[in-house]
């Protein structure tokens, strides 16, 4: 061990890292309430899983609480990028708030994919981690028709009413080589079981583990940015060390690197969440510069392109 130096120091930056359009999208939607109809904003739990973005929309007059009987009669609510179960909107029109639903488009589309395969009557397989928001609003959609599946292990234990008739689906933010080991053990229980009609772990999840796969061969040590209730950025984590790195750790700030990690490296991979600003980033490329690791270099897996425009209830607003 020991840092030589004569060891060259470096560091690998993925791209795509960081914000995806529905977090752009969910931030953004916050900034312009509070500026169209002054502080505060309620948000219905964390607009996205990162600390510091919630903490800068607190400075700036967001309230964040838990439910929606938190929220003051008449005031207005914005419902988080991870989606919300029918019923909160129904809660929401009980206090007559003013809602701004800031669900990330990609969400939205399996939620409708639920509700469509509950109307035909299947049994859906969600396949998503347990007591995850994004879970909890999808199976609010069909609560009597969704189970949920929580890894391969979990196979076993499902319960339909008939084998002939079964779909699964799953959270947007999954690690896409279980998800696959997963799928294909409930195809082995279930060989009538159909597909999604497309892809519900989204573009962002996807291509941020693509990215992390193809640095973590050529990093002994890969930080990600990230907060720790955050789905996507915990599933990088473990895509790193699945595919080469040694070691691999998640941090909200350049203040939580220990140096001890960097024992022995001579290149850090870097990347961050689909939740995280970039300026978190730059702060960890500060700090481990500081500290010889001044060559950076980004390997970029693949280009994206995709937003999405603002929710409506605020776009209408924003035009009068
Ligand atoms: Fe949406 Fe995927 Fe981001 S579901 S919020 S684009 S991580």
């Amino acid at each position: 061990g020991g840092m030589s130096t004569t060891t060259a120091r470096r560091v690998l930056l993925a791209a795509p890292r960081g914000y995806c359009a529905g977090v752009d999208r969910a931030v953004i939607a916050v900034e312009k309430a509070l500026e169209q109809y002054g502080a505060p904003i309620y948000v219905r739990k964390e607009i996205v899983h990162n600390k510091y973005v919630v903490q800068t929309l607190e400075k700036k007059g967001a309230i964040f609480v838990d439910e929606t009987e938190e929220v003051p009669e008449d005031s207005i609510v914005v419902f988080s990028a991870h989606g919300v179960a029918p019923v909160v909107h129904e809660e929401a029109a009980d206090r007559r708030l003013r809602s701004i639903d800031a669900t990330c488009p990609l969400v939205t589309k399996v939620h409708r994919e639920a509700v469509r395969f509950a109307d035909e009557d299947y049994d859906i397989l969600l396949i998503g981690h347990e007591g995850h928001e994004e879970v909890v609003g999808t199976m609010g959609e069909a609560p009597e028709r969704i189970h949920l599946v929580d890894g391969p292990e979990d196979v076993a234990n499902v319960k339909v009413r008939d084998p002939e008739k079964v779909v699964w689906l799953s959270q947007t933010t999954l690690s896409v080589d279980e998800t696959k080991e997963t799928a294909a053990a409930l195809k082995e229980r279930f060989p009538h079981m159909i597909d999604p009609p497309s892809d519900d772990i989204c573009y962002a999840t996807q291509n941020r583990q693509q990215a992390v796969k193809e640095i973590a061969k050529e990093a002994e040590l890969v930080i990600v940015v990230g907060s720790r209730n955050s789905s996507n950025s915990k599933r990088l984590v473990e895509v790193a060390k699945e595919n080469g790195s040694r070691d691999a750790r998640l941090v909200d700030f350049a203040d939580e690197i220990d140096e001890a990690w960097l024992e022995g490296v001579s290149t850090v991979g870097l990347t961050s969440g689909a939740s995280v600003p970039e300026i978190l980033v730059q702060g960890v490329v500060e700090w481990l510069a500081e500290r010889g690791y001044a060559d950076v270099s980004v390997h970029t897996s693949t280009e994206e392109h995709i937003q999405f425009s603002l929710p409506k209830e605020l776009r209408r607003d924003l035009r009068s």
